[in-house]
Parts: structure tokens; sequence; C-alpha cells
């Protein structure tokens, strides 16, 4: 394997998003009980709930819990926001998860702590190109993942999420089906492999799951011998070789209570330990390495965007309203069809 090289490029957006994240962190401990105390009487005063991912700082995650919001994987955060009686949905996340709540309730108020909070993915798939991608092979279904801005998803003609993304394309192969794949190479390759499927694939890939390295994965495997490996299919190729359970945030959660193994090494955003460790209590947690002795990272195993909520952002929100998501109308009514797609989906059906 060889490590990460840090051009110039890259090393700029780095420092970027470092600033930024930075900029969302809080000195004291009494700051953070204040906004936490201020936050909750914001979030019954403006009828709002909490919908948070795995992959946020666990306080934010304790904190949607505690005022009766959901921490989940894309797929349940979409469905939680969707069924949720409050009338403004605060998502604590990156923006493709504001938009999905917004596209599938908008009714509702969607708001997030900023909206500079992308993802890779979706930079990685814009709809221009996409489209003529997609144009050039009229004959394939379009599916996308959940990872993807509204435009993209408007395109398709499904929408998936990792926890479901086997199950559909194996529908679709039942179907005779060929499939155009987009954004990410390395969870399109794992499905493809899994299902046979004839696959077009986009080329892009998430930072934070690309940076784990096998060689160190399989030098810390043989330290802890007893240990099972959790891998999120955004990872390499190499990586899900070396897994004993491959799957999405909750089923990795899910993974981590059922497995008899006493030790866990977890090839995903390390933040997904404040749940993990909830459904696990016994069992030791390891983070799958990402760079070697040397080597350097971009994310090291936590997502820069993820990154960038934070209690005091999540409180200036509540009280100003700024960081709202917006849809144009025509783009929402076509892409809730794809992600309709998957919400009424039932395997084996
Ligand atoms: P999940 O759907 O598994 O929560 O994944 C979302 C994501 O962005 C993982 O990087
Ligand atoms: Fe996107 Fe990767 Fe961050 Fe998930 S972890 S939001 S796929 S950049």
């Amino acid at each position: 394997m060889t490590d990460i090289v840090v051009t110039e490029e890259s090393q700029f957006v780095r420092d970027h998003l470092n600033a930024k994240i930075a900029a969302v962190e809080v000195a004291s401990e009494e700051e953070k009980s204040a906004l936490i105390v201020e936050i909750k009487q914001l979030l019954q005063q403006e009828d709002a709930v909490l919908v948070a991912h795995y992959y946020t700082e666990p306080e934010l995650q304790a904190l949607a819990e505690e005022t009766g919001g959901c921490v989940a994987d894309s797929l349940e955060m979409a469905r939680f926001g969707r069924d949720h009686p409050a009338s403004t949905l605060v998502v604590v996340g990156v923006k493709f998860m504001g938009e999905t709540a917004k596209i599938l309730s908008p009714e509702k108020r969607v708001i997030m702590p900023t909206l500079e909070a992308t993802c890779s993915l979706d930079i990685g798939c814009p709809v221009d190109e996409f489209s003529q991608f997609c144009d050039q092979h009229p004959e394939r279904t379009v599916v996308v993942y959940a990872n993807t801005s509204a435009a993209v998803k408007a395109r398709a003609d499904w929408v998936v999420t990792s926890s479901i993304a086997l199950q559909v394309v194996e529908h679709l192969k039942e179907q005779g089906e060929q499939i155009i794949w987009a954004p990410d190479k390395h969870l399109g390759n794992y499905v493809a492999k899994e299902t046979g499927v004839d696959m077009l694939m986009w080329d892009s890939a998430c930072i934070v799951h690309d940076e784990f390295k096998a060689k160190a994965l399989i030098d810390l495997k043989a330290v802890y011998p007893q240990a099972a490996i959790l891998v999120h299919p955004e990872s390499p190729q190499n990586i899900v070789d070396l897994a004993d359970e491959v799957g999405s945030t909750s089923q990795l959660i899910a993974a981590a209570k059922n497995l008899p193994n006493p030790q866990l090494i977890v090839a995903t955003d390390k933040a997904i330990f404040y749940k993990m460790q909830q459904a696990a209590p016994d069992k030791l947690l390891i983070e799958a390495p990402t760079a070697g002795n040397g080597a350097s990272c971009k994310s090291c195993a936590h997502c820069p965007w993820m990154a960038m909520n934070g209690l005091t952002n999540l409180r200036d929100v509540l009280k100003q309203g700024h960081q709202e998501i917006f849809i144009d109308e025509t783009v929402r009514l076509e892409a809730i069809k794809s992600l309709n797609r998957m919400l009424t989906f039932t395997p084996n059906k």
C-alpha cells in the first residue's frame, strides 16, 4: 500500500476544514453546560427536534437522545424526520441529510448548524456532468447513493443508502436491469461483487473511508487475534476483504452487540464509538488504522464536515434560523420519487 500523498491542494483543503472545525469548538465545560440548557429551551420554544447522525460529536448525539430526537444512520434519519410531528427539523449531520429531510417534508422548516457541512461524495458528483453520463446510457437504471445533492437524486430512478443498497440492487437484478451507480465507487464495487449485477460506476469516494490501510489493519489484527473487523462499505475493497462484518452504521452497531468477539476493530468514522460502546459495553473498540508510521491522513477517521457541527452553531441556528434548507419545487418533486422508491421498498417481494 502507498501512503496518501499530501499535495499542496489537499493541504489547502485540510487547512480550510481544520479552521472551520476549530471555529465550532467550545472552550470550557461551563460554557457547554450553559449552551445545552439554552438549546433545550430553544428546541421547545421553536417546536424543533434534533435528527443527528452517528458521526457527529458525542455531546450532540447525547443531546439528541435526551431531547426526544434521534441518533441514526442516514436511512433512519430520513424516516424519523419525515414521521416526527415537530414543525422544525434540526438536522445535525451533513447537507445531503438536511436536503433529504426537506424533500420528504416540504411543509417543515429544516435547519442545520451549518450548511457548509457537505460530503466528498456529494462534491464529487456535480449534476450537469452526472446527467450527461446518464444521457449516454439511457438503457440503464440510475441508482444513486443518498450522499448526493437533491438535483442528482432528481436525475435518478432510485436512491439507496448503504443499509439497503444490496437488497435494492438484488431486486433490480431480478428485473434484468443494468445499472448506472453513483457516486461512491467503493460501495458500488462491493454491491457489484456481491450481486453480480452489471454496474457502470461513477468515480468518487469518501475521503474518510478511503484512508483505511489494509497492511496496517492486518498487523493490528495480529495483535488482537480474537478481534472481529467491522467495515463500512465505503471503504476500499482490500479493507472490505478483511471484514468479518460489512454494513451501514446501524448494521455495524448491531454487529458490535451481537458478535461474540471481546474486541472489535472498527473501520468507519470514530464518532460511532459513542453509540457502539453503549450497545456493546463490555467490548474493547479499536480504531482501524488510517495511516502507517510517517504517513499523513486527511481525516484520521473523523469526517471533517460532520465535525463542523457544534453546540455553538446549533444554538445559533435555533435562535436565528439562518442556516435553512430550501429546495426548488421542480427538483423536489422529481427527487421524492426516487427517494420514495427506497422508503417504500420491501426486500424479497
Ligand atoms: P450510513 O447510511 O451508514 O449512516 O452512512 C452515511 C455516511 O455518510 C457514511 O459515511
Ligand atoms: Fe461523506 Fe464520508 Fe463524511 Fe460520510 S464520512 S459524510 S461519506 S465524507
